[in-house]
């Protein structure tokens, strides 16, 4: 955005005053209007699309303060200064409170007015770059409350380098957040690595993040740079940070302390500007209560906690993400986006999720695989074996896998039979091993029909 394209509007009843300020600003090539009273002012505003308003407080008809406490109503973005009397400082002190940008008393002169101008005119070309490289829209997928506030967490986290702490149930998208707080960062041109502290001995564990030294210990062929020098101006996830033995949380805590450490078996001090992300499925204060988790560290790295909700409690965002799944898992399987049934989704809507958001991509995914028709229907539910299609409410039971049915692979004998044969009842039975009339019977039971085979 240029000056030219920053839209400022004048609300001044006083005639000469309002021309004045008009002409000084526009010398400054920013693009001025005026208006003469709160009303008109308004009407403007409601046809045009200003980025910021400086009105005088008092006005006949709607004053200034009217005027301003609609346009953060309707127009929250839209910045406004209020031109105040002495005697009127308090109720523009106020007003501030209430969302007001600045303020300017009477009498004043133009050079400070259009510093109160380039101020707002930079914090909007800044928000502006900031929402271009912001793109957790395309990612964290949903729109109720708790999403919203995560992202707008992820986008004021992304401007800091505190330590954050994000806890969750499993799949819930932990490691997604994580991932969009650093590309979101001025570190997002740097590494992000993620490491699961609960998968790996502790041996492993303290080499992978502070590397060690050749000949350190029996098997150290050769120098290894850890994750915490890897991430020099990244960002490193450690997951599952409940799970890192005691004595690596000591030296962990040692870290954050001074941002220095060696390498196992190493002299030298090094140095690294890494971002700490942890996340964890347990709650963390519970093993600091228990004594498995050190309460300093814990209070290290809870600097921005950030919580990610089980996908049961927002279930409003499940055909949201179901469209989205899909949409992805279609083009990576090469295969047409299937529509959804509504009364599947509401199905998909009704189940509990235990296994949240990772669950129901796995969900979709072999649904995808396995079914081929351009619409899922409730079949989706009996092919997955985890539907009760009786109530709306139902939770189905959490299936782990797909159960292909007997019925479905006997259906599936019948049809290649048949094919073999070219539809040669007689011998399509003998190949199955069963009398001609089981053959019929089985045929009208799975509605085979002529053209299948
Ligand atoms: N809001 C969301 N929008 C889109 N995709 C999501 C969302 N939340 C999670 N996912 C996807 O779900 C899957 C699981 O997410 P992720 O791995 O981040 O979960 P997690 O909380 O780290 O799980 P775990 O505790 O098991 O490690 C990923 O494929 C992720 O992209
Ligand atoms: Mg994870």
């Amino acid at each position: 955005m240029n000056k030219l394209e920053y839209k400022i509007l004048i609300v001044e009843d006083n005639d000469s005053m309002r021309n004045g300020i008009v002409s000084a600003i526009r010398k400054k090539n920013y693009s001025v209007d005026s208006s003469s009273n709160g009303k008109l002012g308004w009407e403007k505003i409601q046809k045009q699309n200003y980025n910021l308003v400086i009105t005088d407080i008092k006005m006949p008809g709607m004053n200034g303060l009217d005027l301003f406490r609609n346009i953060k109503q309707k127009y929250p973005s839209i910045d406004v200064i209020l031109i105040t009397a002495y005697a009127t400082v308090d109720i523009a002190v106020d007003a501030m409170k209430l969302g007001a940008d600045d303020f300017i008393t009477k009498p004043f002169s133009i050079s400070e007015l259009r510093e109160k101008i380039r101020l707002c005119f930079e914090r909007k070309i800044s928000q502006q770059e900031l929402s271009e490289s912001f793109t957790t829209d395309n990612d964290l997928i949903g729109e109720t409350e708790c999403i919203n506030k995560i992202k707008l967490m992820i986008e004021k986290t992304a401007r800091t380098d505190s330590p954050v702490l994000i806890s969750g149930e499993s799949g819930t998208g932990k490691e997604l957040i994580a991932q969009l707080v650093h590309s979101n960062s001025k570190r997002k041109n740097n590494k992000f690595l993620a490491i699961n502290c609960g998968a790996i001995s502790e041996n492993l564990l303290e080499s992978e993040l502070f590397g060690h030294e050749k000949g350190s210990f029996t098997g150290a062929i050769k120098t290894h740079i850890g994750k915490f020098e890897q991430c020099n101006n990244g960002t490193l996830l450690l997951d599952e940070i409940g799970e890192m033995p005691l004595s690596l949380q000591v030296k962990l805590l040692r870290v954050l302390q001074s941002k220095t450490f060696h390498r196992v078996g190493g002299e030298k001090e090094i140095t690294s500007n890494f971002r700490l992300i942890a996340s964890t499925n347990r709650k963390l204060e519970d093993e600091v209560t228990k004594g498995t988790f050190r309460a300093d560290l814990y209070y290290r790295l809870n600097v921005i906690p950030i919580t990610a909700p089980p996908l049961r409690q927002r279930k409003e965002d499940i055909p949201l993400l179901v469209n989205y799944i899909l949409r992805k898992k279609s083009g990576d399987l090469k295969r047409n986006i299937p529509k959804i049934q509504a009364s599947v989704m509401r199905k998909l809507k009704s189940y509990s999720w235990p296994g949240n958001v990772r669950e129901l991509e796995n969900f979709l995914e072999r649904a995808l695989v396995f079914i081929e028709e351009d619409t899922f229907t409730d079949e989706l539910f009996n092919f997955a074996n985890i539907g009760n299609e009786s109530s709306e409410e139902s939770n189905w039971v959490p299936h782990g896998d797909l159960v292909i049915t007997l019925e479905k692979i006997e259906r599936e004998m019948i049809v290649n039979a048949l094919t073999e044969t070219r539809g040669v009842k007689q011998q399509a039975a003998n190949l199955l091993n069963i009398k001609p009339g089981a053959l019929y019977y089985k045929m009208e039971k799975y509605e085979i029909d002529e053209n299948e085979y």
